[in-house]
């Protein structure tokens, strides 16, 4: 694969082609981090109107810190997954007491708040802060084994670190945020699940697994 030639086709082809999505109007970290832990469990489609009530409710980090739970429940209610946002707010609470209110740029320090996983962390500290992480979902796994042809279990739990390493690799240190929603969104519109677009894809050039015929068989995942 060439690499700056796969970085600047994919960024190419998201900054022409990506949603208007109510979490990319701006890159406000405390927005993104709300919108990333919505769609961990949930469809875009379901997420956006629960997003613009949520932050119509609670529109800054401080907002959502001092507010009443049961509140902050009612909020999600029909999105599921309540320890998601549970620990969103007792997060959002830590960053008022131990950082002044910052979301941390640091990834150790952002890591390390609740129900922030190795996914949330990479694709909040990118998107917000232009950082070079990874964030490495289903999705990116899906596109990546496919580009890639890495054959690795996707359900074994050990195998996103295989990925995670794969994108340091790749990333774009000039415009990360846009390389993983690149990923991201390739995932949503062209490399889906099942009968993907190869034939619209923007990396179709780079892609291992489309020169091979064999996409619909990857990823490989067993039923854990
Ligand atoms: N899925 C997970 N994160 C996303 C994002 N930022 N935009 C669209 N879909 C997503």
């Amino acid at each position: 694969i060439n690499i700056p030639q796969f970085r600047h086709d994919l960024i190419t082809w998201f900054e022409q082609e990506q949603r208007d999505l109510p979490w990319r109007e701006n890159q406000d970290p405390y927005r993104v981090w709300v919108s990333e832990i919505m769609l961990q469990q949930t469809k875009v489609e379901t997420v956006i109107p629960y997003f613009h009530r949520f932050i119509q409710s609670f529109p800054t980090l401080e907002a959502l810190a001092e507010a009443d739970e049961q509140q902050v429940l009612k909020a999600w209610e029909g999105l599921g997954y309540y320890s998601r946002v549970r620990n969103l707010q007792a997060a959002v609470r830590e960053v008022v007491a131990d950082y002044n209110a910052k979301v941390p740029e640091d990834a150790e320090q952002f890591g390390n708040l609740k129900g922030v996983g190795p996914y949330t962390q990479g694709a909040v500290l990118s998107i917000a802060y232009g950082k070079a992480e990874p964030a490495v979902d289903g999705n990116v796994m899906r596109v990546l084994s496919r580009i890639l042809l890495i054959q690795e279990d996707i359900a074994k739990a050990k195998t996103r670190k295989i990925f995670e390493q794969a994108v340091r690799q790749l990333i774009s240190h000039e415009n990360p945020s846009a390389f993983n929603q690149g990923l991201m969104e390739l995932g949503a519109l062209i490399c889906t699940p099942r009968n993907p677009s190869c034939l619209l894809c923007p990396v179709q050039v780079h892609c291992k697994a489309y020169s091979e015929g064999i996409q619909h068989s990857l990823p490989v995942k067993t039923k854990k």
